[in-house]
């Protein structure tokens, strides 16, 4: 099996964009909920950019599906994870000036502050996963810092500009995941997934769950978001029951 969590920041960002109250995020959450998504990821950044706080208390109130806070190694984001308590937490970089989360979290170079977060984070019974960079340096410091599991960046392989490039991105990926796997650590996937590129991602069996936003959210515009989450799912479950693609 192969989890869909659905990254719903995408909506927060057309609300914000006018300072209005809609659209609504839960409300989506709601849709993405009946298309199958297994899962409600969000990005509580520091700069309230999107999502507002009051959204993550009312996903995690109304929502059936499980909820994947993703936030950065802050005093003020753990305090804010204790009161919320979702289903997982993702630790990701996070630079003001970036319009999206650009690169994996540095753990290594980071070791004291992200051990401090993941120890906060655990003895307050939270799971807790890293967004990292498909390479092996990175898998071991997650695993020296006692996560629980690692999200790999799939930025690299989506950004591909020729076959090639992809094929060697897809394999650093492969083999990070077989990596993750062996060292004990949940493995999950994400960014720059879309509908034509999700299926090689999605037949590595070491992968559990991918956690996918903007397209979804692009796709919705002309088919609704339940359509578009359903779409993401059956081409995911699709590729993971075909087994692994030919390169
Ligand atoms: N996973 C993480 C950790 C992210 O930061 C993001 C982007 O917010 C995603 C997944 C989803 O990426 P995309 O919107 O490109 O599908």
């Amino acid at each position: 099996m192969i989890r869909l969590g659905v990254n719903i920041d995408h909506v927060a960002t057309l609300r914000q964009a006018r300072r209005e109250q809609f659209p609504e995020v839960v409300a989506a959450a709601h849709a993405a909920e009946l298309g199958g998504a297994d899962q409600i990821t969000v990005h509580l950044r520091e700069d309230r950019r999107h999502i507002q706080d009051r959204d993550v208390e009312l996903i995690r109130e109304v929502i059936q599906a499980d909820l994947n806070l993703e936030m950065a190694c802050t005093e003020e984001m753990v305090a804010f994870a204790k009161q919320i308590n979702p289903y997982v937490v993702c630790l990701v970089p996070e630079k003001r000036e970036e319009v999206t989360t650009e690169g994996g979290l540095d753990v290594g170079g980071n070791q004291d502050a992200v051990e401090r977060t993941v120890g906060a984070l655990k003895e307050a019974g939270l799971t807790v996963s890293l967004f990292v960079d498909p390479d092996e340096e990175a898998l071991l410091a997650s695993n020296a810092v006692g996560a629980d599991a690692i999200e790999l960046h799939t930025g690299r392989y989506a950004n591909a500009r020729t076959e090639a490039q992809r094929v060697n991105e897809f394999l650093a990926i492969q083999k990070a995941a077989r990596t993750a796997h062996e060292l004990g650590l949940r493995v999950h996937a994400g960014h720059g997934l879309d509908y034509r590129n999700v299926a090689r991602i999605a037949a590595v069996r070491e992968i559990e769950e991918l956690n996918i936003g903007f397209a979804i959210v692009a796709r919705a515009v002309f088919v609704g978001l339940t359509q578009a989450v359903r779409e993401m799912r059956d081409e995911m479950l699709r590729a993971r029951e075909a087994g692994g693609l030919d390169l």
